[in-house]
């Protein structure tokens, strides 16, 4: 089933998925009666900023407690691959390594090793991400996969034709995630973008048990509308989620303004039958599709 919440902003959007990540969280360690882990992928990318501020920040208000911090293992979504010649990565600036300690890591109490990500400087990449995938099953697999979206649909750096049931593996990125990430993470530079990348399969990413799509501003409006309302397709990479058993999207009004338009009335106002929620993050719509 896939659910829809529409935040006012991308501040409530964050609020409303830390709710969700800790509820999904209690509820896989009471699972586990107490004894595992809960076990999440992670993506990078402006998005998911805010989501991890606010962890933060209510980890520093007590809310969140340093043992459920310790409990969580964390595989991030993937990693740039640099060009060669260029060995400077995994350290690199712009590598996922360096966004995920700058923005999350280095704030919180994680057990030693619980924080993995897929390294581009490996030997062998093939190993590497097998291992990757084994690490996960042998905790127990994945219990949340918090996901964003590229403005082409893509799914981590699962990109437009990409296979339901890939593993994690090397991949090429789009033309439109370089130049969308140039713009945002390397001053516009288009041959500072490395164009390969190792990412977590859309397989691997479908096996969680729930999984938690983030989407803010008028830029994603397309890519979340042909994902939620188009045909299920490699095509539209995130579209697969359609058929996953506990899939949320949390959206602030601007990435879900094709959706809200299609739900509303000619006056604008939402169609009879959509629910409308009250929820700490403020006033939001709710879709079941
Ligand atoms: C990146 C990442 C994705 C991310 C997406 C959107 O290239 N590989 O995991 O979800 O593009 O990024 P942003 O949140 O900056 O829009």
């Amino acid at each position: 089933m896939m659910q829809i919440k529409v935040a006012k902003d991308p501040l409530a959007v964050a609020s409303m998925t830390v709710d969700f990540l800790v509820g999904a969280g209690e509820k896989a360690l009471k699972r586990k009666e107490g004894k595992g882990t809960y076990n999440l992928a992670l993506p990078t990318g402006s998005t998911p900023i805010e989501t991890y501020r606010e962890l933060i920040e209510r980890h520093n208000q007590g809310r969140i407690s340093d043992d459920f911090i310790a409990r969580m293992r964390t595989w991030n979504l993937d990693e740039y691959l640099p060009d060669p010649g260029r060995e400077v990565w995994p350290h690199h600036e712009q590598s996922h390594r360096t966004f995920m300690e700058r923005h999350f890591f280095r704030f919180l109490p994680f057990a030693p090793g619980a924080n993995r990500i897929l390294d581009p400087a490996a030997a062998d990449l093939g190993e590497e991400c097998r291992g990757y995938e084994q690490s996960i099953a042998v905790q127990g697999g994945l219990d949340l996969a918090l996901v964003g979206i590229g403005t082409n649909g893509h799914v981590a750096f699962n990109e437009p034709r990409a296979d339901a049931d890939s593993h994690t593996g090397v991949v090429h990125l789009a033309p439109t995630t370089v130049s969308d990430n140039a713009e945002k993470f390397f001053k516009g530079d288009l041959n500072a973008v490395p164009k390969q990348a190792l990412s977590m399969g859309l397989g691997t990413i479908l096996s969680a048990r729930k999984v938690i799509l983030i989407a803010t501003g008028h830029a994603k409006a397309v890519a979340v509308g042909a994902s939620v309302l188009g045909p299920v397709t490699g095509w539209c990479p995130a579209s697969l989620f359609q058929n996953h058993a506990d899939c949320t999207y949390v959206l602030d009004t601007e990435a879900a303004s094709l959706l809200i338009k299609r739900a509303a009335g000619p006056d604008g106002r939402l169609a009879p039958g959509t629910s409308l929620l009250r929820s700490e993050a403020g006033f939001s719509h709710s879709l079941i599709c």
